[in-house]
């Protein structure tokens, strides 16, 4: 019998306890992504609902871009990068957006969505939802249209798909 694509990362994810705090465990997914099986696996799995329904695949700074540039090479699709504040040399479109603990501002540029482009949106990891919410709105306000996200995990507690209602939404796993 095949392992599922959960499963897989269940296997190969570390599990650390108590971080970044006490009484938190993380998954991290560095593992996956170095799993040459694995990571063929979760960049197929993550575009495979959305094949045919994409002109572009945006990642988000930084592990997104490793998903999303894999995919677009995969799909024979292009890649955007939408990027923390100040990186970005050509004219901005800016969102903030709460952390825990502060603020934090992605950027995109503009002319690099053209109007109408159906953008799939690639992220390691949902968790609150506010980077992907964040995502979305520049991309949108670009003139782009959000056709998926795609997620390798899904925090769920913290109610991340709550904050992008409407969304189609594609998480190879959940914790
Ligand atoms: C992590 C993760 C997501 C985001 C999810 O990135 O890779 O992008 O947080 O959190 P949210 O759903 O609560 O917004 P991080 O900010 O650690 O940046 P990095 O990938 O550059 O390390």
């Amino acid at each position: 019998e095949t392992e599922s694509i959960s499963q897989l990362i269940d296997r190969l994810a570390a599990v650390v306890p108590d971080y970044p705090e006490p009484g938190v465990s993380f998954k991290d997914l560095t593992p996956v992504f170095a799993d040459p099986v694995g990571f063929r696996r979760i960049v197929d799995s993550i575009v495979d609902p959305f094949r045919g329904t994409f002109d572009l695949i945006a990642g988000l700074e930084a592990r997104g871009f490793i998903l999303a540039s894999a995919a677009a090479y995969a799909t024979g699709t292009g890649m955007l990068t939408i990027r923390k504040k100040g990186k970005l040399p050509r004219e901005i479109l800016a969102e903030s957006y709460q952390l825990e603990y502060g603020e934090a501002t992605l950027e995109v540029q503009r002319d690099d969505i053209p109007s109408g482009t159906r953008v799939l949106v690639l992220d390691d990891v949902l968790a609150t939802g506010g980077t992907l919410n964040a995502s979305t709105k520049l991309i949108e306000r670009a003139g782009g249209v959000v056709v998926g996200i795609g997620v390798v995990m899904e925090l769920e507690d913290l109610g991340g798909r709550g904050r992008l209602p409407g969304r189609h939404i594609h998480s190879l796993s959940a914790v």
